[in-house]
């Protein structure tokens, strides 16, 4: 029996590690991510062939597969390791396309149930949001409670976004105990960055684009205030704001990955970012879809 899923990464627009004490954050899914095939194959399970040098990896399949018996391919076009969910697409793509291999309903828990497993081997303590936004795909309001998380899917304006890749990976484990650990000293920062996302989303939904690129200026400043931005990432921000971007910020967890450009005129950014060595690309809102379904991806 063969099987095969894709699940979206995704971009926190607002809202990174103040989330995981309960602050509300935004995120996007995002139109890149992981396909992950499954198939009948003779001894142990495990990939067909290399994929990224991750111990985690193979635990992860132990954790979804049986341990026997199946062949697993990835396929990613998303950058890893840099704060665009990479770990959450591919903890989805293998809870969607296991269920389909056994024959499963689809549904939001049967997934978020595997999924939510699969993120706490790459993670440690998860908010949950990165694999929710994969799950659902559009844009999201996320809060975690002391219960089940508040979840509201928001519909917003097409984003003019340019992603610009620092090149180095950050570790999202380290950047959460870090937080961890200093908490006391770092919890106005956390506040501030949460009632930040709330006073943006008016701007976000009307399309303000000057006001809701200084927000992330804002928010980035405040990242940086909690110790979880970089040198390199202060000045990709700087680079794009000077290149013409409304607003930018790191996006994800920090020590390293990307930073998101508001930018309505998106060229100069991508000039900008090309003249440093930096990889930039525009992303575009992968949309919301039902659990069993995938989306025709935008071109
Ligand atoms: O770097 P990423 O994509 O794994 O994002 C982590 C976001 C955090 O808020 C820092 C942690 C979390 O679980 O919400």
């Amino acid at each position: 029996m063969s099987a095969s899923a894709f699940a979206p990464g995704k971009l926190i627009l607002m809202g990174e590690h103040a989330v995981v004490y309960g602050h509300p954050a935004l995120a996007m899914a995002v139109d890149r991510g992981m396909t992950v095939d499954l198939h009948d194959r003779a001894g142990p399970t495990g990939l067909d062939k290399q994929w990224i040098d991750d111990v985690r990896l193979q635990d992860a399949l132990e954790a979804v597969l049986p341990l026997q018996g199946v062949g697993v391919e990835i396929q990613s076009n998303l950058p890893i390791g840099r704060g665009m969910g990479s770990s959450a697409a591919l903890a989805v793509a293998l809870a969607k396309a296991e269920l389909k291999r056994r024959g499963a309903p689809l549904t939001y828990d049967s997934i978020n149930h595997t999924a939510f497993a699969v993120e706490r081997i790459f993670h440690g303590n998860p908010s949950g949001i990165d694999h929710t936004v994969s799950m659902r795909g559009g844009t999201v309001r996320y809060q975690r409670t002391d219960g089940a998380p508040f979840f509201e899917p928001l519909s917003l304006p097409p984003m003019p976004i340019v992603v610009i890749d620092s090149g180095s990976e950050g570790n999202t484990s380290d950047m959460v105990q870090m937080v961890a650990s200093n908490r006391s000293k770092l919890d106005p920062y956390l506040i501030q960055i949460g009632q930040l996302v709330d006073a943006t989303l008016p701007a976000l939904k009307t399309g303000d684009w000057k006001a809701v690129g200084q927000a992330w200026h804002e928010n980035h400043w405040l990242l940086r205030g909690i110790g979880v931005s970089t040198p390199t990432l202060d000045r990709i921000v700087g680079v794009a704001e000077d290149a013409g971007a409304t607003g930018a910020k790191l996006a994800g967890a920090g020590g390293g990955g990307v930073v998101i450009a508001l930018a309505p005129n998106p060229t100069g950014i991508l000039d900008a970012a090309a003249q440093n060595g930096w990889d930039a690309f525009p992303v575009s809102c992968y949309p919301a879809q039902p659990p069993g379904q995938t989306a025709k991806r935008p071109e």
